[in-house]
């Protein structure tokens, strides 16, 4: 993918907020401050078209940015995170239950997911959830410049143990970083390949 143009679109709570012109989109899912809001920046080479936050639970609604005039990426809201209330958490799920679900636009799911870390239950069940609305889905391990080089494949081992990868032929994996801007390329060309399928 080469990253022409890119612009922040919309916010959107309900399906009447959604864009409505018909371009395809990516979304991408994951605990709050597992670096969602980055990886957009990262990939749109943009410092801070995306808000990010050193504290979780700054996305809160969908986000549509417009690449090349071409889709839209679509930063949503993260899971897990204790310290909003209930209430709020529930809002939350249901809006992202709308999106992914009725979505006919949606071409596929990026799933974050911390690389210093085996996946948490949360994980597993956005994952699970994942499966079951039978998305093309690209697992992302994040933050992986704070991982030694020669342990990316204990990472990818516990990913496999708790996903079960490796006999999913709908399921890509990436070992990525916001800082190092690793696997930028594989990641535009993942999105490239649902794009055009
Ligand atoms: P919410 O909007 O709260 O769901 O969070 P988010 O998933 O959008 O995370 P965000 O991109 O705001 O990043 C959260 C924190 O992690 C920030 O302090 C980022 O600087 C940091 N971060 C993001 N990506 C990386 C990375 O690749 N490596 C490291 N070391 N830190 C990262
Ligand atoms: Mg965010």
């Amino acid at each position: 993918m080469i990253v022409k143009s890119s612009e922040f679109t919309t916010s959107a709570v309900y399906e009447s907020q959604y864009p409505t012109d018909g371009l395809d989109e990516i979304a991408l899912a994951g605990r709050s401050n597992v670096g969602k809001s980055s990886l957009i920046n990262t990939l749109l080479k943009r410092k801070n078209l995306a808000r990010t936050s050193s504290s979780p639970g700054k996305t809160q609604t969908l986000n549509f940015y417009k690449v090349n005039g071409d889709f839209y990426l679509v930063d949503v809201p993260g899971y897990g995170y204790a310290k909003v209330s209930k209430k709020q958490r529930e809002e939350f799920g249901q809006m992202i239950q709308d999106y992914l679900e009725t979505r006919a636009y949606l071409k596929g799911l990026i799933i974050l997911i911390d690389g210093r870390h085996a996946p948490t239950d949360d994980d597993i069940a956005m994952f699970d959830y994942a499966q079951y609305l039978k998305l093309p889905i690209l697992v992302v391990a994040t933050k992986m410049d704070k991982v030694k080089k020669n342990a990316f494949n204990k990472t990818y081992s516990a990913f496999n143990k708790a996903l079960g990868l490796s006999k999913l032929d709908n399921v890509d994996f990436l070992c990525f970083s916001s800082v190092d801007k690793l696997h930028v390329d594989e990641l535009g060309k993942w999105i490239d390949d649902r794009l055009q399928e």
